[in-house]
């Protein structure tokens, strides 16, 4: 089990570190009736788990992503986010996907899960993307790093992946360097562009990692050709990103009802649906969907309960959502169609766009 560092992270200043002190403190109180409305059998009880090949320790199916969705501009509103983390946590999930890049990301996943008592409890997979300032420099790396792990309020990382593959060949040597230390206890790789997928095999292939992060979905299925195979050979576990496209994939079912056989595999909704296709294959540790929204996070962790579908089960729900119009030009599509995200990231975006014009 993690621990939170017990003195003033460097780099932290002492009002800040007291602001997340006072706020532990009035959560522990909080922790023992309001927040959770489920003791922890009931939080646990019925989850679709999956070992991690190298450890065999049991993480449940469904996680949490975190780009866009918990970037806000300091000073917005951003209730919604403990709301979110607050029925993921009581509908069992523990892994959350962050990464330095996703803007205040990192920040929120740390504020909020102190505030509900649960920052040594979660399975963090965060990332890496480092390069330096001459050859062998590997200061921006320890800083990012260091950096990370003052916003999540650990002093320890569980799973280090290298984002997007961003300067792997150095990286990956100094994960290793963390893991002997105990600054992480697994390393990885991530990316989510299909024609980086031969480069992301090449990696599981080699059998050194721990974790691979890819995308997979009931659309997107190169995974399963070389990366998913080569996981379950090597004992790498893997996080699937983009298990919505992007939320695409609800644009072409909406006002659509689901198959009668959904009932089969105990799909309520579309997500559930999609997720579960996902979790399915017997490569797959764990998916990450990113939400804003409460109910549709309640949706979301609702796929971690109830049966899956087996092989012929898969192959028919492909089948029926190669019946709906669209969904062979799904890639064509923009992402986050009619969504709204107004964090840091969006904001860079559109002044960016703006001095462009
Ligand atoms: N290279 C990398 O390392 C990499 C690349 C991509 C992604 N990732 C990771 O993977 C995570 C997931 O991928 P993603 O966020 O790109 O895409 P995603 O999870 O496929 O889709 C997220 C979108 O789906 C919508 N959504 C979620 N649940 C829904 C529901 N039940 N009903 C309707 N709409 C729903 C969300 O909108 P609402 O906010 O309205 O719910 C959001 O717009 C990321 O957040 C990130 O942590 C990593």
């Amino acid at each position: 089990m993690e621990t939170t560092p017990k003195r003033i992270p460097a780099g932290l200043s002492r009002r800040d570190f007291l602001k997340t002190a006072g706020l532990g403190l009035a959560v522990a109180a909080a922790t023992s009736g309001a927040l959770f409305s489920r003791d922890a059998a009931a939080r646990t009880s019925g989850v679709i788990t999956r070992k991690v090949p190298r450890t065999g320790e049991e993480l449940p199916a469904i996680g949490l992503g975190t780009y866009l969705t918990f970037d806000v501009i300091p000073g917005q509103p951003r209730e919604f986010i403990r709301e979110v983390m607050r029925r993921f946590w009581e509908g069992g999930g523990r892994v959350v996907d962050t990464s330095p890049l996703y803007g205040s990301g990192e920040i929120s996943v740390g504020d909020y899960a102190t505030a509900l008592g649960i920052t040594d409890k979660m399975f963090i997979a965060n990332k890496i993307w480092s390069t330096g300032e001459f050859l062998a420099d590997e200061s921006h790396a320890h800083r990012s790093l260091e950096q990370s792990m003052q916003r999540l309020w650990r002093s320890r990382i569980d799973v280090m992946q290298v984002h997007s593959l961003v300067n792997v060949d150095v990286i990956v040597p100094i994960l290793r360097g963390w893991k002997k230390e105990g600054r992480i206890r697994y390393l990885g790789v991530t990316h989510h562009e299909l024609p980086y997928f031969p480069a992301l095999a090449n990696w599981v292939e080699k059998g050194d990692l721990d974790f691979v992060q890819v995308h997979y979905s009931i659309h997107t299925r190169l995974a399963e050709e070389r990366i998913l195979p080569a996981a379950l050979d090597k004992g790498t576990a893997v996080l699937v990103n983009m298990p919505f496209e992007k939320a695409r994939l609800f644009r072409i079912v909406e006002g659509r009802r689901l198959p009668d056989f959904a009932r089969e595999i105990g799909a309520e909704n579309w997500a559930q649906f999609f997720l579960k296709w996902v979790i399915s294959h017997p490569a797959i540790t764990c998916a990450i969907p990113a939400t804003t929204n409460p109910e549709h996070q309640s949706q979301n962790i609702g796929a971690l309960r109830g049966p899956l579908p087996d092989k012929e089960m898969r192959a028919r729900m492909v089948k029926h959502m190669e019946t709906i119009p669209g969904f062979d030009k799904l890639a064509e599509m923009p992402p986050y169609l009619g969504k709204t995200y107004n964090g840091i990231i969006r904001r860079a975006q559109n002044l960016r766009k703006e001095a462009n014009k």
